[in-house]
């Protein structure tokens, strides 16, 4: 056991697939314009894995930079979390493919399946662990090939989602650290957006393949209303108890869904746009990658500093939320 500490992020790191599709290649796929995807959603481009890239394999090209960053071997891990929806395959776990490939010891390694919230709930899942001694370094990867399970002839859906994978690297910090976290989840607004086929309701037939089932299913419009609304309340829930006002965040680094979303989300909590992090126009809705890829990125920018107190947030499948309010640590 350890000595009981705040738990905070102490290595980051990201991968992203070489393979660039760009709104001009969607043009010759389905009938879609870039302009229609530049202004409905901000996305001007997004990265897709290779047929011999899965999941466990962007995990780990994360985990090994993240772990770098950190300073760390894998031996000094002692949890593995993974967030995704596109597991490698049902069991084993992403997390315990990732295990035997990064060679950790024999730590407890498991999925969480919460779509878009998936690194916000991870993260707060290996923070309870650290903050109690009962673990010192935790990893905390976000992966996504989402282009395993889009639907290529479905123009609603398929200029949206990109592949990519994001980790956090958690331990013990004497100062910042994570300050306050705010989950939720309504399993009666599932419908809105869902993988229908593969698992026991409707396990895989030719009948649920040829009826596409196996895909993203998406009530865009829906989804569109209320992700305003529950991203700012995750926001707010995280940042209240603290008394946090908009103006004490250096940055808010959310999940990139749809730029209207972000801009009306930002909007009704009173954010500057500069206090916006947005990469979306280069990866699309990554899923639960996209924060996680989103913090490496606003942290090797230099944007977010020591002592700075910064937001996650994030809304997704399930529906689930949640939001963190970090104060940074390195
Ligand atoms: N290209 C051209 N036209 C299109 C396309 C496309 N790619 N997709 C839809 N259209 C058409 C529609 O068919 C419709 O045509 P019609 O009026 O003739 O029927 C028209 O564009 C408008 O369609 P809407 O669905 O009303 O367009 P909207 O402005 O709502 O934008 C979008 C659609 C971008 C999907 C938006 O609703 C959205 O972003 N919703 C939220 C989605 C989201 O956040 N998903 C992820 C959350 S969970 C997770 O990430 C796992």
């Amino acid at each position: 056991m350890c000595q009981s500490k705040k738990a905070g992020i102490i290595g980051l790191g990201m991968y992203l697939p070489e393979n660039v599709l760009t709104n001009a290649e969607l043009e010759k796929m389905v009938d879609t314009t870039d302009e229609w995807i530049v202004t409905r959603t901000g996305i001007k481009e997004r990265r897709i894995a290779s047929s011999d890239e899965a999941t466990s394999d962007m995990a780990v090209n994360a985990a090994k930079e993240a772990l770098k960053n950190a300073n760390l071997t894998p031996d000094d891990i002692d949890l593995i979390i993974v967030a995704t929806i596109t597991p490698d395959m049902f069991f084993p776990a992403t997390a315990c493919l990732v295990q035997a490939k990064l060679g950790a010891r024999t730590i407890p390694a498991f999925d969480i399946s919460v779509a878009c919230s998936g690194f916000i709930y991870g993260l707060t899942i290996a923070s309870q662990f650290i903050s109690l001694g009962t673990y010192k370094h935790a990893l905390v990867i976000a992966a996504e090939k989402l282009s395993s399970v889009t639907d290529w002839s479905d123009r609603a859906t398929c200029v949206l989602f990109g592949d990519g994978a994001g980790a956090a690297v958690l331990g013990p910090v004497d100062e910042g650290g994570i300050l306050s976290t705010f989950l939720g989840a309504d399993g009666n607004k599932g419908d809105l957006i869902k993988l229908p086929a593969g698992g026991s309701r409707i396990p895989a037939t030719k009948e649920s393949v040829d009826a596409r089932l196996h895909f993203i299913k998406m009530n865009g419009t829906e989804l569109f209303k209320v992700a305003v609304k529950i991203m700012a309340d995750a926001a707010l829930g995280a940042t209240n108890p603290l008394g946090l006002k908009a103006e004490d965040i250096k940055l808010v680094i959310p999940h990139q869904a749809n730029i209207r979303i972000l801009n009306a989300a930002a909007k009704r909590m009173g954010l500057r746009p500069d206090q916006i992090y947005l990469n979306i126009e280069k990866y699309g809705n990554m899923s639960a990658a996209s924060i996680a890829v989103a913090l490496v990125e606003a942290v090797n920018k230099g944007l977010i500093k020591k002592g700075d107190k910064i937001v996650l947030d994030a809304f997704g499948g399930g529906l689930t939320w949640g939001a963190m309010v970090i104060e940074w640590s390195k």
